[in-house]
């Protein structure tokens, strides 16, 4: 079959690899009908996590219909339409007992890398390395899903592919992002980064009951989306002092929630930005922390600041007398996503919650790597590029 395959840094290749096939009772294969790129791809292929191998297949956000099914598979069936959650989770363990699927202790078969890195290791994502699992991503024609019952879910009919494909990963992040922050009804969320996860974050704590919400970027094009597809404030960050006009939009006070979704490349205009970026690029350090900073600086007294952003190892200049001194509680998690996707279904069958626009460049499997450089250079407009690997 055709796949879309890390080729070294910044390098993306098509090339054909062997179908996936059945290696445990409790899989799937899954005809692949869409894929889409996410932030994080970005940080994978740009060298900043550790163990890919030329050759891997990428891609974490899918969507497809089933074609095969394991013995030990009870729930799904040929056939099945289903919206397939990023991270691999068995369902069993005391950490998935929790809901918190992410950091279940099957999910990654090679924890060792992890281990080392982190001193535990969390669950497996598809089609990123071999520190998270090791499997094939879903940017291929077939891709093979390990415990099918638990990672899989029917789309309702009411739902159309291009809806659904994103509660995969960017609407099921920031969901988790706006709930285990702890968002409640009447609060001020400000949210840094209005790619898919950043406005699917600032929708979520709409629904959540948020009474003001805040997206912060630079790029205009994304700011009008939040506008129009969202319906949250903006702030453009280049040409405004995003602290100032946090303080005077909320009294004084600071947002009650402020959640980080940029990651370990963020972009930054200050000495600070320079000094991040060429730490980064000498690999002294792997991530650029500059939104986190500026998000507990931010918060109000008391609040909480959840980080949705992808990061690898130590930061810089982290302010911890802030978060301290602040009582703040601070957060992050890959993405729980198992947890959330029936109600984002739910949302998506009632139109709450709509996430169409952001599949702005449609294109086959054969073109990713030109999808993935507008996409990472944010051109044209690309928020996302969604593949199709049959057409
Ligand atoms: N926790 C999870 O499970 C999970 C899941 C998916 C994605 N992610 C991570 O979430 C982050 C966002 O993902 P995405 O797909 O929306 O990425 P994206 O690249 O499409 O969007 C990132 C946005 O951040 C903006 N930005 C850069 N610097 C900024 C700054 N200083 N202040 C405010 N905005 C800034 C960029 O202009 C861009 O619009 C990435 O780090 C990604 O790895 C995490
Ligand atoms: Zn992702
Ligand atoms: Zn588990």
């Amino acid at each position: 079959m055709r796949a879309v395959t890390w080729q070294g840094v910044n390098e993306v290749g098509v090339e054909t690899v062997p179908d996936p096939t059945i290696l445990n009772d409790h899989d799937v294969v899954l005809r692949v009908t869409r894929t889409t790129t996410c932030g994080s791809d970005l940080h994978l292929i740009g060298g900043y996590i550790p163990a890919m191998r030329t050759g891997d297949v990428i891609g974490h956000e899918f969507l497809g219909e089933v074609v095969e099914v394991g013995p030990g598979v009870r729930d799904r069936r040929v056939g099945d339409r289903v919206v397939v959650n990023s991270f691999v989770a068995c369902g069993h363990c005391w950490y998935c007992r929790q809901e918190l699927y992410s950091l279940c202790d099957n999910g990654n078969p090679d924890p060792g890398i992890t281990e080392g890195l982190w001193g535990q290791s969390p669950g497996g994502c598809f089609g990123y390395s071999h520190a998270m699992g090791g499997f094939a991503g879903s940017h291929a024609e077939y891709v093979r899903v390990p415990y099918a019952d638990v990672g899989t879910f029917v789309v309702p009919d009411e739902v159309s592919d291009d809806r659904a494909l994103f509660a995969s990963d960017a609407v099921s992040t920031g969901w988790m992002g706006a709930d285990l922050a702890g968002t409640k009804p009447g609060d001020t969320v400000a949210v840094w980064g209005a790619g898919g996860v950043g406005q699917m974050a600032a929708r979520a704590a709409m629904l959540l009951g948020a009474e003001q919400v805040h997206v912060i970027d630079r790029l205009p094009e994304r700011l009008e989306q939040v506008r129009r597809h969202v319906g949250a404030e903006v702030i453009d960050y280049s040409t405004t002092d995003v602290m100032a006009e946090l303080r005077e939009r909320t009294g004084g006070r600071g947002p009650d929630v402020c959640i980080e979704a940029v990651g370990m490349e963020a972009h930054s205009t200050g000495v600070q930005g320079v000094y991040d970026q060429v730490k980064q690029q000498l690999r002294l350090q792997t991530d650029r922390p500059s939104a986190v900073r500026e998000a507990i600086l931010a918060c109000r007294k008391g609040g909480s600041v959840f980080v949705l952003g992808v990061f690898a190892g130590p930061v810089d200049k982290f302010p911890l007398g802030a978060a301290m001194n602040k009582g703040l509680t601070l957060r992050g998690a890959q993405v729980h996503g198992q947890r959330y996707t029936p109600r984002i279904l739910e949302h998506m069958a009632r139109g709450e919650l709509v996430t169409e626009h952001l599949a702005t460049h449609v294109m086959p499997l054969e073109d990713a790597a030109r999808g993935y450089r507008m996409f990472k250079d944010k051109e044209d407009g690309c928020v996302r590029a969604v593949f199709l690997p049959h057409g």
